[in-house]
């Protein structure tokens, strides 16, 4: 009987992967991932389940949860498990002690780093896909990691900020990170109400 291991596969560009990981990734028989995920490894050979490609996520952990114990089955997820990845919704349909997590990088991590912040003392959340609450995490740091999506953007963090009496922090904003066309753009709050990412992005405010 295998576990179901749970790949963590950095920011996406294959030298942010780590070894273990690609180890695991190569072992794997099954493998439920993103298609952009795909992009980073070598898929031959394997049978891949393709979130949102036309089936619900729940359709495809209900397959995974049946077939994990009898083939080696992975869940890539983009950057580290431990942090807003699928690893809470494995819970709930595969028993803990049958999972098996790999460290990634996560996206937030390799952010500081280009940037060169130290990120001990910042406050870590996620808008992808949900609300959690801007406003109240600038009161309980100076240094904000956020996760964003098409709708809580940086220009959403930038009206966030300047009703909250913060129009004086500075915005870092991380585009496809890893990847080639990497792109980061530091800006005012007044800079950032009209900025459009063009892809996948990250922020990290500095509120001084
Ligand atoms: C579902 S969350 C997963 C976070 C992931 N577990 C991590 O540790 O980075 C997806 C969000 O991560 C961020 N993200 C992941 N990869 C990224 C990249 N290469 N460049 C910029 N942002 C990225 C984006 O904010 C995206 O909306």
């Amino acid at each position: 009987m295998y576990p179901l291991k749970i790949i963590g596969l950095g920011p996406g560009h294959p030298d942010y992967i780590l070894p273990k990981a690609l180890k695991e990734i190569a072992a794997a028989e099954v493998i439920l991932c993103g298609t952009r995920h795909a992009e980073s490894f070598d898929s031959t050979g394997k049978k891949m389940l393709f979130i949102g490609k036309g089936r619900p996520l729940s359709e495809l952990m209900n397959e995974v949860a049946q077939v994990y114990r009898s083939r080696k089955t992975a869940l890539v997820v983009s950057g580290d498990c431990g942090f807003y990845s699928l690893l809470t919704y494995a819970k709930k349909v595969v028993p803990e002690k049958d999972i098996v997590c790999i460290p990634g990088i996560s996206s937030l991590q390799y952010f500081f780093a280009k940037l060169a912040i130290s990120w001990e003392d910042a406050k870590l959340i996620s808008l992808h896909g949900r609300d959690q609450d801007l406003a109240a995490a600038l009161t309980e740091s100076k240094k904000l990691g956020i996760l964003t999506d098409k709708n809580n953007n940086t220009a959403f963090i930038a009206r966030t900020l300047q009703l909250a009496g913060c129009a004086n922090s500075m915005l870092y904003v991380g585009e496809e990170l890893s990847y080639p066309n990497e792109k980061i753009t530091r800006l005012t709050v007044a800079e950032a109400l009209t900025y459009q990412e063009e892809g996948l992005a990250v922020v990290v405010v500095i509120n001084e």
